[in-house]
C-alpha cells in the first residue's frame, strides 16, 4: 500500500467536526471497537467516547407518551481511554482553553493505528508537543493500547497524568433516543490489582453481560522506567491512576497504556475478570512489541482485502475505498469467527440504530465471499443459530417456515423500534418498518451466494439448506391465491424504500404486491427446490423428514413460483407496488427550492401533516433492487417463468423511472444506483458512485455518521469497483468477467478468492489479466466476455479486451478452453 493512500488526516481541532471524527476514526478488530474520542474527553456536546463489543446487547423499558416501549441496545461499555495530564497543578489538559499550535489527527490504515500530534501553550506561557498513538489489537483480540509521549519545549517541571476506568458511561450518543432510557451498566467492581493495574467489571442490568477491563500504566523517561509517585482515585463508578512525575525541557515522558477486555460471553475463559488481569499481566511489557505484531496481522489482512486503482486524475477514491475496506474490517474481522454477532448497519462505532442487523448484509457479504468467505460463513451462522425464534415468529404470524425479523439484536427477536422521534416535527410517530418482509429473501441470496463463490457444501449441507427450505416454506405461505387473477398476490408487506409504509386511503400499514418482494419470493421458492435436487439422496431425505416436506407442499412452492402476480404500470414499466401508478406526482421542484436537501422526504412531509405515501417518491431503490442483484438473463428467466412477456427495453426505462423519483434518504440507494448504471451510463454511474464513496466521509446525511458509519454504503462502494466494473459474476460453475472501466480509471488490481483459488485480476481498459496464484487446485472455469477459459494452477493469461476477446499464454502454455 503506497503510504499516502493508507492516511487519513485531519488538520485542525474543529468541535462541531470531532463527534464525526469519532466515529470516522474508530479502531476495532471485530470483538470490540473504540470511538476515536481524544483519551482526556468525557461524553459532551464536543465529545462522545463509546467501546462497544461486538453483539453485547441489553434491554431497556421506557414510559413513553403512556406506553412502555421497549428496546434493545448496543450498550456503550466502560471508557478505558481515559488518560489526561496537567503541569505544574494547572487545569487538566484540554485543548478548547489551551493556545493550539499544531493539532493533527492521522488515522493509519495500513497500520491500523491512530495518531494525534497536539503541540500547544498553556496560560503560563510553556509550551508543550503531545504525540499519542492507539490501537485496539487485530491479533490479540482482547488487547487495546495507547500511548502518550509529551515533551515539554521550554520548561522543566512536575506532570500529573491520570490513567483511569470510567464506568460512568451511558448509552447517550444518539440525541433522538434521549428520552429513552440508558442506563445500561451496574457496576460490580473496581479495584486497584497493582501499583500499574486497575481492574474493573460491570454488568449489563437485564441480559447479565459481565464485561471487565483491566488497564496497566507504566511511565517512562527517556526510554526508562520512571520514578513516579502513583495514588490511586475511586470515585463512584470511576477508578484511577495518578502519576507524579519530574521532567526536564525537551525529555521524552511516555505514558503506556495497555488494556485488556473480556466478557462473559467469551469462549475459552474462566471468568472475564480474572482473564483481563491475567492478560495485561502477560502482555508484552512494551507498547511497540504490542504495536509490532498488531502492524502484522493488519498487513496479513490488507493483503487479502486491498485494492489497487490508477486513476487518469488521481483524487480521494483511492483513500476513500480504503477506509471503507478498513471498517468493515474493524466491524467483521477473523475475530468474529468465534464470536456470536452479526454485521450491524452502522458498524461497532456508534449507537446508530443501536448496533441491531438489517438486511444491509445484502450490501456487505458479495466483498467478503471473494475475499474472506470464512467470515461470511460465520456471519450466517449468526442467522441460523437464530432459526429458531425465527420459526417461532412466522408461527405467531400465521406463516410457515421461519421469517428473520427486520432487525435482529441478540436472540434474533424483532427489535425494531415501534415508535420513532421524528426531530423536524418533534412527535413520536409508529415505525411500521418491521413489515420489510424482503429480509427473509435478503438472507436466503446471501446463503446462495457464498455457496456460489465457495462451493461450500459442508454448510449447505447443516445449515444453508435447511434455512432456505425454511425461507422458501415461509414464502409460499405468505403468497395468497386470488381466483379471480388466477395468481398468487403478496400483501401487506413494505418494501425497500421506507417512505411507503401503506396506502394513503387505509388505517392499516402494509403494501400489495411490491414488486421487489414478489420476485425474490419466487427466486426463493426456485433455490429452495434447487437445493433439495443439489442434496446428496440421504440428505435431502433427513431434510424432507425432519422439516416434514411432503411432495404436496413442494408442488405447491413450484405453482407459487410460476403464477406470482407482478403489477406493471400501462408503459410497461414495473411497478413498484398495486396502486403506486395512482398516486400523486410529487413537485420535486418545489421541494428542492423550499427545503434544499430533500434526503429525508418522511419527516419534511410529516412534519407539514403531509405524508409519502400519497406520492410517486422513493427513500431507496426498491424495484431497482432486482437490477442491481439479478443479470437481465436472471431477470428475463425469472420474469417468463411467471409467464409475463420480458422486454430489454424496459431495463432502461424502469431505471429511469425510478431514478427521477428517489430522495436518496439511504446512503445505500446511491450504490444500487450507480451500479444499474454502471454498463448504460458511465459518467452518471461514476457520480453516483462518488457521491455513496462520500456518504460517510463527508456525512452527507447532516450528522448521521457521527452516530454510526454506514457499513452497506462502504462495502457497496468497494463491491461496485470490484464487481461491477469488472462484471464478475458467479454463474454455472464459472468465474465470469465482463470488464467496463469507468473511464479515467487506468487500472485496477485485486486478488479475490472463488471456490478454493486465489486469483490475481489486474484490468485496463484494453487488457484483464488473470494470475491464479496456488498451485494445489485444479484448474479455474473463468469465462471472458463470454468466453470460457480454464486457468490452470500457477498459470498468468493476459486476454485483450479491446477486440473480440482473445487471449495469449504466459506461464503455464495453452490451455483448452473450459
Ligand atoms: C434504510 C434500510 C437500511 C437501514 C439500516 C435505513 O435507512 O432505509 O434499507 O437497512 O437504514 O442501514
Amino acid at each position: 500500500m503506497r503510504p499516502e493512500h493508507g492516511l487519513f488526516a485531519y488538520e485542525g481541532f474543529e468541535p462541531e467536526q470531532e463527534k464525526l471524527r469519532e466515529a470516522l476514526c474508530t479502531l476495532g478488530n471485530g470483538y470490540f471497537a473504540t470511538r476515536g474520542a481524544a483519551p482526556e474527553a468525557e461524553a459532551d456536546e464536543v465529545h462522545y467516547p463509546g467501546t462497544y463489543l461486538a453483539g453485547g446487547y441489553n434491554r431497556l423499558k421506557t414510559e413513553l407518551a403512556g406506553r412502555v416501549v421497549e428496546n434493545e441496545d448496543l450498550v456503550n461499555q466502560p471508557n478505558w481511554l481515559s488518560l489526561s495530564f496537567r503541569i505544574e497543578d494547572g487545569d487538566w489538559f484540554n485543548v478548547s482553553t489551551v493556545k493550539v499550535l499544531v493539532y493533527r489527527q492521522v488515522l493509519d490504515m495500513a497500520q491500523g493505528l491512530l495518531l494525534r500530534t497536539v503541540s500547544f501553550e498553556d496560560s503560563g506561557g510553556r509550551r508543550t508537543r503531545v504525540e499519542q498513538r492507539r490501537f485496539v489489537h487485530m491479533r490479540h483480540k482482547h488487547l487495546a493500547g495507547q500511548e502518550l509521549v509529551l515533551v515539554p519545549e521550554n520548561w522543566s517541571g512536575r506532570v500529573q497524568v491520570r490513567s483511569a476506568l470510567d464506568g460512568r458511561v451511558i448509552n447517550g450518543g444518539v440525541p433522538r433516543y434521549r428520552q429513552l432510557s440508558s442506563r445500561h451498566l451496574r457496576l460490580v467492581m473496581a479495584k486497584e490489582v497493582d501499583a500499574e493495574t486497575l481492574l474493573m467489571e460491570v454488568e449489563t442490568v437485564q441480559s447479565r453481560l459481565g464485561v471487565a477491563e483491566a488497564a496497566r500504566t507504566r511511565l517512562y523517561v527517556e526510554g526508562h522506567r520512571a520514578e513516579a509517585q502513583c495514588r490511586l482515585i475511586q470515585e463512584e463508578g470511576l477508578l484511577a491512576h495518578e502519576f507524579t512525575v519530574e521532567v526536564k525541557a525537551h525529555e521524552r515522558l511516555g505514558v503506556e497504556k495497555v488494556v485488556a477486555l473480556y466478557s462473559s460471553k467469551d469462549p475459552a475463559v474462566s471468568e472475564a475478570a480474572m482473564e483481563a488481569r491475567h492478560a495485561v499481566k502477560w502482555a508484552p511489557a512494551r507498547f511497540d512489541e504490542l504495536v509490532a505484531t498488531h502492524v502484522q496481522a493488519w498487513t496479513h489482512l490488507w493483503n487479502r482485502s486491498d485494492l489497487d486503482l490508477e486513476l487518469a486524475e488521481p483524487d480521494g477514491t483511492h483513500r476513500a475505498l480504503r477506509l471503507h475496506i478498513f471498517h468493515l474490517l474493524q466491524t467483521v474481522s477473523p475475530h468474529t469467527l468465534d464470536q456470536d454477532a452479526g454485521v450491524p448497519a452502522r458498524g461497532w462505532h456508534g449507537e446508530a440504530y443501536r448496533g441491531h442487523i438489517f438486511w444491509d448484509e445484502l450490501f456487505i457479504f458479495p466483498f467478503l465471499n471473494l475475499r474472506l468467505p470464512a467470515l461470511t460463513r460465520a456471519l450466517l451462522r449468526y442467522r441460523f443459530r437464530r432459526l429458531g425464534r425465527a420459526r417461532e415468529a412466522a408461527h405467531e404470524a400465521g406463516f410457515r417456515g421461519a421469517m428473520f425479523p427486520w432487525q435482529s439484536g441478540s436472540d434474533g427477536s424483532e427489535e425494531s423500534p415501534r415508535v420513532h422521534l421524528n426531530p423536524r416535527s418533534g412527535r413520536w410517530l409508529p415505525d411500521e418498518t418491521w413489515l420489510q418482509r424482503h429480509i427473509n429473501a435478503a438472507v436466503a441470496y446471501n446463503i446462495w451466494q457464498y455457496y456460489q463463490a465457495t462451493d461450500d457444501s459442508e454448510f449447505l449441507y447443516f445449515h444453508g439448506a435447511e434455512m432456505l427450505l425454511e425461507l422458501a416454506r415461509f414464502w409460499a405461505s405468505v403468497a395468497q391465491w386470488n381466483p379471480s387473477l388466477r395468481r398468487y398476490e403478496i400483501k401487506k408487506v413494505m418494501g425497500p424504500d421506507e417512505y411507503h409504509t401503506g396506502y394513503p386511503d387505509q388505517p392499516e400499514p402494509g403494501l400489495n404486491n411490491n414488486t421487489y418482494t414478489n420476485l425474490m419470493a419466487v427466486w426463493v421458492l426456485c433455490k429452495g427446490l434447487e437445493v433439495l435436487r443439489l442434496m446428496p439422496k440421504e440428505r435431502r431425505e433427513e431434510l424432507l423428514e425432519s422439516l416434514e416436506l411432503e411432495p404436496s407442499e413442494l408442488a405447491h412452492w413450484e405453482d407459487v413460483s410460476r403464477k406470482m402476480r407482478l403489477v406493471f404500470h400501462e408503459d410497461g414499466v414495473l411497478s413498484q407496488f398495486e396502486g403506486y401508478e395512482q398516486l400523486q406526482e410529487f413537485d420535486w421542484e418545489a421541494y428542492r427550492a423550499r427545503y434544499g436537501d430533500i434526503q429525508r422526504l418522511d419527516r419534511i412531509l410529516e412534519a407539514e401533516g403531509d405524508s409519502p405515501n400519497r406520492y410517486k417518491l422513493s427513500k431507496q431503490a426498491d424495484v431497482l433492487m432486482l437490477f442491481y442483484l439479478f443479470s437481465s438473463e436472471e431477470l428475463k428467466e425469472l420474469v417468463e417463468r411467471l409467464g409475463y412477456p420480458f422486454e430489454l427495453e424496459m431495463i432502461p426505462k424502469t431505471v429511469d423511472y425510478y431514478l427521477q423519483r428517489t430522495s436518496h434518504g439511504s446512503t445505500l440507494s446511491g450504490v444500487v444506483h450507480s451500479w444499474v448504471l454502471a454498463r448504460s451510463d458511465r459518467p452518471r454511474s461514476w457520480k453516483l458512485f462518488i457521491e455513496a464513496l462520500q456518504s460517510d466521509i463527508s456525512d452527507v446525511q447532516g450528522g448521521t455518521t457521527q452516530e454510526g458509519i454506514h457499513l452497506g454504503a462502504m462495502a457497496g462502494t468497494v463491491d461496485l469497483v470490484q464487481r461491477a466494473y469488472t462484471g464478475i459474476e458467479m454463474r454455472g460453475d464459472r468465474l465470469h468477467f465482463n470488464p467496463n472501466l469507468p473511464e479515467g480509471m487506468r487500472r485496477l488490481k485485486f486478488s479475490l478468492r472463488y471456490r478454493k483459488h486465489l486469483l490475481d485480476v489486474e484490468i485496463t481498459p484494453e487488457t484483464l489479466v488473470l494470475v491464479s496464484r496456488w498451485d494445489t487446485q485444479g484448474p479455474l472455469k473463468v469465462a471472458v466476455r463470454g468466453e470460457r477459459h480454464l486457468l490452470r494452477p500457477s498459470e498468468t493469461r493476459r486476454f485483450h479486451l479491446s477486440q473480440k476477446p482473445s487471449w495469449e499464454a504466459e506461464g503455464a502454455g495453452v490451455s483448452p478452453q473450459g
